[in-house]
């Protein structure tokens, strides 16, 4: 049998995106399904009906007619009453639930005899899910906005120039909360020439920060600010008031300040003051992404920019569908790449499959049943928090208050003594030609280890092609295998098969040579401007 595809014109305020676009329609097409989409879905995203329809899909007119025809609804936003109330008894739902925040919503769709797969569900932390990730891909839109949003506001460049009419200092640019949009919105500023930095209760992600071009900035208070799952959690008192402190010096040096820091389920955190904000250069900018859920700045008004002291403070929670084609676009893959998974015999046919991790995450109810929230992973996907989380402040000089550091110096010291007696043992006991190797093994181990510590992350890909290529070395012993040896020289001449040897290993070395080569470079090539 095959399914129908429906996708809905999006009826929420201030909503532009669609959650399928003409491109994927015809990949959905191709996979055995049919496809229809009602009459203006793509409109505010700028596309029209006439591409939906060159692409293979049908339109229909009517949102009643739509839904009652549809096997499979693909949506952005979660479906209004009167949106559940034209569902077909049997119908799968795929859009944004948010299912923990709507429980009435649940209980609506499970009466309708639905099934319904949230893609804010999603297990995030399988890798084989990033590919469905519409969290991550609409985050990264919004950021990027963010950072548009900002250079609107902004009467400055965000780029140091020197110029005949005089010198311009680049824009600092501040983010609070390097999650994905933190992370976008760090890309883009460092990328318009802005100097950057960040700040998050996440450690982990300081190397990401840096890698985007951006500086971390952190918190003078010892706590590990992981909750799991890639989320954060709610700091201490202690930790809280030392963040305020940082901040204030920042808001006073900064000239643009983007806030992303939310934990999902929670209020966002107020991070910058009224005081703050009064303390800032006129003309600065704050973007508060977090403001539908309350703001990170306590001045946001949701929704409105508004101007106090000088510094504009945009609320829009609407920064995706500003970049409504872009977002469907990437939105409208996500569900491909979801539907794929759910159709894995390419016949226009799903099999929700509840053995499946990805697919049972998604699934907040199955045929009537709600099935949120799901069992906890079998696997564990993030490594188990410090056994000793508990706030310590920042311990300096020789403190011995119960932190990690402490015990960490001792391992590291039996560590060095285990070593040292290994190498005294090797060196008394093994014959001197092997010492000379051993020696040359050992030193090479430093030095490529003290080398790659000071490379950038992002950088480690590109050096480790090129080490392959380097280590191609070993084709110099094969080249003396095939030489002739000296005349006179009293080596005798190697076997032909040896030789036959030599050639097939200076073969399969060219290849890790020059490929090594050729993959550096291609990947050099996407670090250049
Ligand atoms: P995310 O969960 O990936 O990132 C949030 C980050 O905030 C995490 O890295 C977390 O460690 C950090 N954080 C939490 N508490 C913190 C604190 N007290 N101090 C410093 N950092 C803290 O979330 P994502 O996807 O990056 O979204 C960020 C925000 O942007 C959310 O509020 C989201 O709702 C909002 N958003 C807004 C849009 C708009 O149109 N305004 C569109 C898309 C997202």
């Amino acid at each position: 049998m095959t399914l129908m595809i429906g996708i809905p014109r999006e009826t929420a305020p201030e909503e532009k995106r669609v959650a399928s676009v003409p491109e994927v329609v015809e990949k959905l097409i191709k996979l055995g399904f049919k496809v229809s989409v009602e009459s203006g879905a793509g409109d505010a995203a700028n596309f029209s009906d006439e591409v939906y329809r060159a692409a293979g899909a049908e339109i229909i007119e009517s949102p009643a007619q739509l839904w009652g025809n549809s096997d499979l609804v693909f949506k952005v936003r979660g479906p209004s009453a009167e949106e559940v109330a034209l569902m077909r008894e049997g119908s799968t739902l795929i859009s944004f639930i948010w299912p923990a925040q709507n429980p009435e919503l649940l209980k609506q769709l499970a009466a309708r005899k639905v099934t319904v797969l949230a893609i804010d569900s999603l297990p995030r932390t399988l890798s084989r899910a990033q590919k469905m990730d519409a969290l991550t891909s609409q985050a990264g839109v919004a950021g990027y906005r963010a950072v548009i949003e900002a250079a609107n506001a902004f009467g400055r460049f965000f780029n140091g120039q020197i110029t005949a009419a005089g010198k311009v200092a680049p824009a600092k640019v501040f983010v609070a909360g390097a999650g994905v949009a933190g992370l976008a919105a760090i890309g883009t500023a460092a990328s318009l020439g802005a100097i950057v930095r960040a700040n998050d209760t996440r450690a982990e992600v300081a190397d990401q920060v840096v890698s985007l071009g951006g500086e971390f900035v952190k918190v003078d208070y010892e706590e590990e600010g992981s909750g799991g799952g890639g989320y954060a959690k709610v700091m201490s008192e202690g930790f809280q008031k030392a963040q305020r402190e940082m901040y204030a010096k920042q808001a006073k040096e900064v000239d643009i300040i983007i806030t992303t820091a939310l934990i999902p389920g929670k209020p966002a955190p107020k991070l910058i003051t009224a005081e703050m904000v009064h303390s800032m250069k006129p003309g600065s900018v704050i973007v508060d992404m977090a403001a539908e859920q309350g703001g990170n700045c306590e001045l946001t008004v949701p929704h409105q920019v508004t101007v106090v002291n000088g510094v504009t403070i945009i609320g829009y929670a609407d920064l995706v569908s500003r970049l409504a084609k872009q977002s469907s676009t990437l939105y409208a893959t996500n569900l491909f790449r979801l539907t794929e998974e759910l159709c894995k015999t390419k016949d226009g046919n799903i099999n929700v499959n509840m053995e499946d991790d990805a697919i049972r995450g998604l699934t907040v109810v199955k045929e009537g049943n709600i099935t949120w929230p799901p069992p906890a992973l079998k696997v564990a996907a993030t490594p188990p928090a410090a056994a000793k989380s508990a706030a310590t402040p920042a311990a300096k000089g020789h403190g011995h208050g119960g932190g990690g550091a402490p015990s960490s110096a001792g391992k590291t010291a039996v560590m060095f003594g285990i070593a040292a007696l290994v190498f005294f043992f090797i060196g008394a006991n093994a014959p001197a030609a092997f010492l000379g190797h051993f020696t040359v093994f050992v030193l090479a181990c430093f030095v490529g280890y003290m080398v790659v510590w000071n490379v950038t992350p992002a950088l480690h890909t590109p050096l480790m092609s090129v080490t392959n290529a380097i280590s191609s070395i070993i084709a110099i012993g094969a080249l003396v295998q095939i030489a002739p040896p000296l005349l006179g020289s009293g080596v005798p001449r190697p076997d032909d098969w040896i030789r036959w040897l030599a050639v097939a290993g200076i073969a399969l070395t060219a290849v890790n040579m020059f490929g090594g080569f050729a993959v550096t470079q291609r990947m050099l090539a996407m670090f250049r401007k």
